[in-house]
């Protein structure tokens, strides 16, 4: 079963008089969604849209699960270090798709794959104890940096070339392992001077577009996830998103109503909301996604415009009693995307044990995923009462399969709504301003 779009909630037919999208203004949107398709087909037939390509390269699947299933598992632990796009991707993938206390397991739990570490923050009180608790000896380091130059990876691959070096002398090399550029920058530079074993990220992929090149399946074929099954979500997502019909392409259709909630229904933070611990990194990844892409001073024309959603990330039921009280009492400038399985890959019975006591009795019987599916309902329910905005991305259950395609899903919305906002998602040029200013701060010449 695909993975489905329910988006009623997010119109004033559902919502009340003066509340939610007219669902005219959206069909309205029909004839200009056929254009940008058309427009967005002719960028990716031109190769400047790569990430549309990463389902489809083969060959690097092949060498990547050929060194994983060898190699790889000659080690007790792969560390990536990686930040922003270099690591939500791969973070995303691990908490949906592995053992949550994966590290924790034995060699023979997890099939003799390694434990996986993902750093992405240079801070030293994390670093530190990561590398007190790791023995370097028996440790891969995977260095992931499009660029092979931002400080906080940078920072961290020295810190781990010195203790390699130390710990091993000439072998630390066999312990490192680059994915960058294929061939620009430091890392790529170092790969072929030192000997270094490299992976490429293609030239026209950007970080946050990267998590199904080698950047994300490396880690995940490293921990035994089926990267074939990965890529072939992403392929049947892109099937479905390659119509130039609105309602027929799911990806459009989230583009367009969060592009309208925000430009012309007052409704600039979108909200991503699992109920569902698997999927509590996708929001994760997602936020940066939808933020990098469209926040942004100029149009595509150079014209200052100062647009962008806010994405926020949530999860329920742990936010019910946190955030939802402002969601569904406060201001009308929020639009809720929640993500709900379906079919969880586990479930556990409450036991009736005190089924004449009135607080604890209704619950035995019942799983622990009715709970949180009757508690998505009462708050999807509850929303729409107050006329809050919001839709869900039905899923039916989480797998390697489901996650290629609620990737590509929200990738290729995020490029849709680049052109409807008129800004280019693939760059970040705020980002690089930061970048620049800590090289000049540290005297980086
Ligand atoms: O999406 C992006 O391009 C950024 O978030 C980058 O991934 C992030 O800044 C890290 O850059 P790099 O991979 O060049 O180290």
């Amino acid at each position: 079963m695909p993975i489905e779009l329910r988006y009623d909630n997010m119109f004033s037919s559902r919502l009340g008089e003066g509340r939610g999208i007219d669902s005219d203004r959206f069909h309205s949107f029909a004839a200009r969604f056929r254009e940008i398709q058309s427009d967005v087909e002719a960028r990716r037939a031109a190769g400047q849209l790569g990430f549309y390509d990463l389902p489809y390269l083969h060959d690097v699947v092949e060498s990547i699960e050929k060194f994983a299933h060898g190699g790889g598992q000659a080690f007790s632990n792969l560390v990536v270090l990686g930040i922003g796009g270099s690591a939500l991707g791969a973070t995303a993938l691990r908490s949906a798709l592995l053992d949550p206390y994966w590290n924790e397991l034995s060699d023979e739990e997890r099939g003799f794959y390694p434990r996986l570490y993902i750093v992405d923050n240079p801070d030293p009180a994390t670093f530190a104890a990561l590398l007190r608790r790791v023995d370097v000896r028996k440790t891969l380091f995977n260095v992931v940096s499009k660029s092979g130059g931002t400080a906080e990876t940078m920072s961290q691959f020295l810190i781990v070339r010195d203790k390699l070096h130390e710990a091993i002398g000439d072998g630390y090399r066999r312990h490192l392992l680059f994915t960058t550029d294929p061939e620009k920058g430091v890392l790529r530079r170092l790969a072929n001077e030192e000997d270094i074993a490299a992976l490429p990220i293609p030239q026209n992929v950007g970080g946050r577009f990267s998590v199904l090149s080698s950047v994300g399946l490396l880690p995940a074929a490293m921990t035994g996830i089926d990267i074939n099954q990965l890529l072939a979500g992403a392929r049947a997502m892109d099937d479905r998103c390659r119509s130039d019909q609105l309602l027929d392409n799911p990806a459009a259709v989230y583009a367009v109503l969060q592009y309208l909630a925000d430009t012309e229904y007052g409704a600039p933070i979108h909200v991503m909301m699992p109920y569902s611990d698997p999927l509590k990194d996708v929001a994760d990844w997602f936020r940066q996604l939808w933020a990098e892409s469209l926040g942004k001073q100029r149009s595509l024309t150079g014209e200052e415009i100062f647009v962008g959603p806010t994405p926020v990330k949530s999860l329920g039921a742990t936010d019910q009693h946190s955030q939802v009280q402002l969601y569904i009492e406060g201001p009308f400038d929020k639009t809720i995307t929640f993500i709900n399985e379906a079919d969880r890959r586990e479930d556990i019975t409450i036991p009736s044990v005190y089924p004449d006591v009135s607080e604890l009795g209704y619950l035995g019987g019942h799983t622990l995923g009715e709970l949180l599916r009757v508690e998505k309902e009462a708050t999807e329910e509850a929303l729409t009462q107050r006329g809050r905005m919001n839709m869900t991305i039905e899923v039916p259950t989480v797998d390697a399969f489901v996650m290629g395609e609620i990737i590509f899903l929200l990738q290729i919305a995020t490029v849709y709504a680049g052109a409807l906002y008129g800004v280019d998602p693939l760059d970040q040029p705020g980002v690089e301003l930061g970048k620049q200013l800590t090289y000049k701060a540290f005297g980086r010449v």
